[in-house]
């Protein structure tokens, strides 16, 4: 007799039917981007493939079916999310910013290929993501534009890159709870952010859900990274695929560093909360989206 699942998992349910799907547009994407040299496109295949949570690019296709677009549409843009992501862990691990030896689960781009590959690798992998949303033949040239405009925006000096800096430049340093929240929006919530609002756009989704999905990410942003945090300091390495105790070994200044533990648990469980709120408007089309952040506020990679 057939096992009928009782409780329904959105979240386990997205995961398997489009992870497959993105592992096989970024498998594509990389293996058609015309790298000059085999060390090249080595390193970003080795960056970007086989692993990750891939959560950024799910949100772009949830949020494009939740607009009401066909989400099949929208996956150059999910694949280029996630290649914007990649090559700012592929940085973010080298010698110069925080110098870990180890990602998602393998030695990191650097610890294999060189400083020099994996600098051009991120960089390569940047350009890629541009290069494949405005190659689609789905989406009109209005929308892939604005997407195009929302991710290159989110991941530049008003966003990722900005954040980084400011984590970077405040290593050792006493920081206010309004930096932290600044630094952590920059360098984890923008990408997140652009990443909800380009499922919207492609779909063509009206402001109010624009609003929705950009309260949504900017609470499940600031939550995420919190929860990075946290793992850093009672995770394990080997579940994580990434070192343990980075930060205190960076002298990052962190919510765990800010807060300690426990008040550190709170503030996510508070901002995963603002992040349910804001689905709600979306009702029953909302049920991945609020179980989506509870699940990311209770992983433990
Ligand atoms: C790690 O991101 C870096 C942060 C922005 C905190 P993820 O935890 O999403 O890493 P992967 O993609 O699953 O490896
Ligand atoms: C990373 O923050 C943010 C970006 C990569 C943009 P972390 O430095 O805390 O990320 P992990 O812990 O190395 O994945
Ligand atoms: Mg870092
Ligand atoms: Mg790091
Ligand atoms: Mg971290």
């Amino acid at each position: 007799m057939e096992i009928k699942r009782l409780i329904k998992n959105p979240v386990k349910d997205a995961q398997e039917y489009w992870l497959p799907k993105i592992e096989a547009g970024l498998d594509e994407y990389t293996a058609r981007c015309g790298a000059l040299h085999p060390e090249l496109m080595n390193a970003m295949r080795y960056s970007l493939l086989d692993a990750g949570k891939r959560i950024r690019p799910l949100l772009t296709l949830e949020f494009c079916r939740a607009a009401g677009g066909d989400p099949e549409s929208a996956m150059p843009f999910a694949c280029a999310v996630e290649m914007i992501h990649s090559y700012s862990l592929v940085h973010d691990d080298l010698p110069c910013m925080d110098d870990d030896e180890m990602r998602r689960g393998k030695a990191s781009c650097h610890v294999r290929f060189g400083e020099d590959v994996a600098l051009q690798a991120g960089d390569a992998l940047q350009a890629l993501a541009f290069d494949v949303m405005l190659q689609n033949d789905t989406v009109s040239s209005d929308r892939t534009v604005k997407a195009a405009q929302v991710l290159a925006h989110s991941c530049g000096a008003a966003g990722m890159v900005g954040g980084q800096v400011i984590d970077l430049q405040n290593e050792g340093k006493q920081v206010d709870i309004e930096t932290l929240r600044r630094m952590d929006a920059g360098k984890t919530g923008a990408i997140i952010k652009a990443a909800c609002l380009m499922g919207v756009i492609v779909a063509g989704g009206d402001d109010s859900l624009m609003n929705v999905a950009e309260t949504y990410a900017e609470n499940i942003g600031i939550a995420f990274q919190i929860t990075d945090d946290i793992l850093d300091v009672a995770g394990d390495a080997m579940t994580l695929g990434k070192p343990v105790q980075s930060d205190v070994e960076n002298n990052k200044f962190t919510y765990v560093s800010l807060l300690g533990l426990d008040k550190a648990r709170a503030e996510a469980a508070r901002y995963t909360a603002l992040a349910v709120e804001a689905v709600a408007p979306l009702g029953s089309q909302g049920e991945f989206f609020v179980a989506f952040a509870k699940m990311l506020a209770g992983r433990i990679n």
